[in-house]
């Protein structure tokens, strides 16, 4: 059955049973802020720009948890302690076998199982009812209350079908096939008619009879006979016991087995699991997280609800809690004799030394976790009415899941109180119709149980699974925040800034989860397992990891942002620079940033290698930087390849209008006749003496006329001046398609 009790992971809609409405007006639930929690946090489109996709992020660790919790295996604890065992009154062997069973599932999870004998306790006198073919409504285990004046059969018992004879008091009470039979008789609250009820049945050959309380919702009652019985077991019923006998009888023969027991001063047992703490595996130092229910019902009751419920939650959290390693030691506690005054948990506390007292951080007691009854709610009841630790932690851990249904108040009633005396911050998880007082603290409410309190009838109809599951997040939830580490983030930019509203992630080595968004003061508080994480941070773009970091116990962990652009020195090509065609030069750069590191330094050549001198003209030179945060610089310069020019003209001459002028240079070798830039060469008038300009540029006469050869090593332009320009003087410019300008200023005759 364990292995089967994984459930997927998946998205969990809280719902009340018994009248949501109801419980949506109490505000019992809150539907919409559960999914909203459970779906992860609203902030992460902010992520964007990173490399992981938000949908693949596993939720943190106290949502997995919660999402992880079923109450439907809670559910399956609860019938094997309520059906399979039945009734556990304290001291007897079911108490026992109730304790083995929850100690042997702790032991599967991985914890360190104890048993605690103690004792002895007052004497129990118990009947366990049975059939060997009919199906017992509430369970194949009844219990009723053995008569000192009866016999005790011991454990093998008797067996034969019953007869009902009424009130028992007259001839025609009873059939007439009533020797051999067990006879099922009314009880009586006046002796006499008992002791009358039992003769006659005596007398008529009964080999077992039952009294049992025909109306009233009562419970089995112990009592004796005025004349002693020693040769049958005589034994008391709840008036369920007798409604379910007679609805039986009333479909046909009805076999039993009737088989009492009288436990003499027996003694009381409480199941303890241990879970040390990683790095405290004697358990001498971790702070101590503590789960209690308890594991005995009072004669009679099945205790489905009380007190199987408690365990069933307890169990499903040491599951789910069991497969992370802790730095805090879990302990889970199974408690005998709680119904006959707290005697186990007060024995268990005994044994508690004053340097382990004080490692406890809590104790959060579960007894009646979960019934359908409507009017019930989940509340958290600590002997002075006061709030405490343990309370606070269930608050927060509700609001998480969006329950808003937990209330606190004042009660005693349960093991949580012994620890309580020990000062030991704990309280009482319960789902009652609890009716507190004005003002809580000074006194206690009054409260009404459902029916089945402490009846027969307190069977798996008294379970609801949707209100254990409501109890796992919000108990569960609080002792597994307690149990993880808690770990206080704090988001600051490199300048110091605290950096609000920055989703953090972290891969503790199982998968990248969200952890949550800092606050407005940049602070989020989170809970991890016993791990190393890489924590990522993500502010406008930049991403800050933070990889190996040990949680080993409660720590803070600082994540600076760098928001800081990173730096290009670029050296060479300097912007502007000129540089000889085909000439060799090294480029030379270096990107710099001063927290996260450079992540990228990119040129449009490497640093280190060639520029590219292998055309003239202008060229772009472009650097690009990104530091590891993921922030990034630009840098771009211009700079040009010129040809080797040299000048075979003077900057200024002599010439006659209207006739050619020969221009002369050379480009360090045939370039071909494409050298000039388109326009060029132009020339304007200037005033002879200063030089300053006069006219427009104009073009030089029609490329028919002027002429660019080359030749012999060196180029000639022709050019063609004109006879108009006579006494004037006039600036010539020689512009190269390398960008360059070349002149000469010529006085025309
Ligand atoms: N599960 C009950 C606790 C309880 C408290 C039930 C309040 C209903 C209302 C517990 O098992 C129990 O029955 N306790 C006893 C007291 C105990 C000290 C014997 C009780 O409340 O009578
Ligand atoms: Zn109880």
């Amino acid at each position: 059955m364990r292995g089967s009790l994984e459930r997927p992971r998946r998205l969990r809609r809280l719902t009340v049973v018994g009248g949501l409405a109801a419980a949506l007006a109490l505000g019992a639930v809150s539907a919409t802020a559960g999914v909203v929690q459970a779906q992860g946090l609203p902030g992460q489109a902010l992520t964007a720009g990173t490399s992981t996709t938000t949908s693949a992020l596993l939720p943190d660790y106290d949502n997995e948890i919660v999402t992880r919790f079923d109450s439907a295996n809670s559910v399956e604890h609860i019938r094997h302690l309520a059906v399979n065992i039945g009734p556990r009154l304290n001291g007897t062997p079911q108490e026992r076998e109730g304790a083995e069973y929850i100690g042997g599932i702790l032991e599967s999870y991985g914890f360190k199982v104890s048993y605690q004998t103690w004792g002895p306790v007052s004497t129990k006198r118990v009947a366990k009812v049975t059939s060997p073919n009919a199906d017992l409504p509430g369970g194949p285990n009844w219990q009723m209350a053995a008569s000192t004046s009866g016999k005790f059969t011991g454990d093998n018992g008797v067996e034969g079908q019953v007869v009902d004879a009424k009130t028992g008091q007259s001839a025609a009470d009873f059939p007439s096939d009533t020797e051999g039979k067990i006879v099922l008789v009314d009880y009586s609250t006046t002796a006499s008619v008992r002791n009358t009820a039992v003769a006659n049945a005596v007398s008529r050959g009964a080999i077992a009879v039952i009294l049992a309380y025909p109306t009233g919702n009562s419970a089995p009652p112990s009592f004796t006979l005025t004349t002693p019985q020693p040769n049958l077991p005589v034994i008391g019923g709840g008036s369920a016991h007798s409604a379910w006998i007679r609805g039986l009888l009333a479909k046909g023969p009805l076999t039993l087995r009737i088989a009492t027991n009288e436990y003499v001063n027996p003694m009381g047992t409480n199941v303890l699991a241990v879970r040390h703490a990683v790095g405290d595996p004697t358990g001498t130092k971790a702070p101590i997280v503590m789960v209690g229910a308890h594991i005995d019902s009072v004669l009679g009751a099945p205790g489905a609800h009380d007190d199987a419920s408690g365990n069933g939650v307890s169990l499903e959290i040491a599951r789910v809690l069991g497969k992370y390693p802790l730095d805090k030691e879990l302990r889970i506690a199974g408690f005998g004799g709680e119904e006959g005054g707290l005697l186990g948990a007060r024995e268990y506390v005994k044994t508690l030394t004053a340097e382990e007292k004080a490692r406890f951080v809590g104790e959060w007691q579960m007894d009646m976790v979960g019934t359908p009854y409507e009017p019930a709610r989940l509340w958290a009841l600590t002997p002075n009415g006061q709030s405490n630790f343990v309370v606070e932690e269930a608050y927060k851990a509700a609001d998480r899941v969006g329950f808003e249904g937990l209330r606190n108040c004042r009660l005693g009633q349960s093991d949580h109180q012994a620890f309580y005396d020990a000062g030991i911050p704990a309280s009482l998880f319960i789902w009652l119709d609890y009716r507190p007082p004005a003002v809580c603290g000074s006194s206690g409410g009054s409260y009404v149980t459902e029916p089945e309190y402490h009846r027969p009838t307190d069977t798996m109809d008294n379970i609801s699974p949707e209100r254990l599951q409501i109890t796992l997040d919000v108990v569960g939830g609080a002792v597994a925040h307690n149990a993880l580490n808690a770990v206080k983030v704090s988001a600051v930019s490199d300048g110091g800034q605290p950096l609000a509203g920055a989703p953090v992630r972290a891969d503790c080595g199982d998968g990248e989860r969200n952890v949550g968004m800092t606050g407005t003061d940049g602070r989020l508080d989170a809970v991890f397992p016993h791990a190393t994480c890489d924590f990522t941070v993500v502010v406008d773009g930049a991403t800050v990891v933070e990889r190996g970091v040990s949680i080993s116990g409660d720590r803070e962990l600082e994540v600076t942002v760098d928001l800081t652009k990173p730096t290009i020195s670029l050296t060479k090509p300097a912007d502007g620079a000129v540089f000889t065609l085909g000439a060799a030069e090294i480029v030379s750069y270096r990107c710099d940033d001063n927290l996260s590191g450079v992540a990228a330094c990119t040129g449009t050549v490497p640093d280190g290698g060639a520029l590219d001198t292998s055309t003239v003209g202008f060229h772009e030179f472009a650097v690009n930087a990104t530091d590891k945060a993921g922030n990034s610089a630009d840098q771009k310069v211009t700079y040009q390849v010129v040809y080797p020019w040299r000048a075979y003209f003077p900057e200024t001459m002599d010439g006659k209008a209207g006739s050619a002028v020969p221009i002369k240079f050379s480009l360090g070798g045939d370039r071909g006749t494409g050298v000039i830039a388109p326009g060029y060469p132009a020339s304007r008038q200037v005033t002879c003496d200063t030089g300053e300009a006069t006219g427009a540029a104009a073009p030089t006469a029609t490329p028919g006329n002027s002429k660019l050869s080359y030749g012999g090593g060196q180029y000639n332009y022709v050019w063609k001046t004109e006879k108009s320009w006579s006494g004037t003087c006039r600036k010539f410019e020689l512009k190269l398609d390398d960008g360059s300008s070349h002149f000469t200023t010529i006085r025309l005759k």
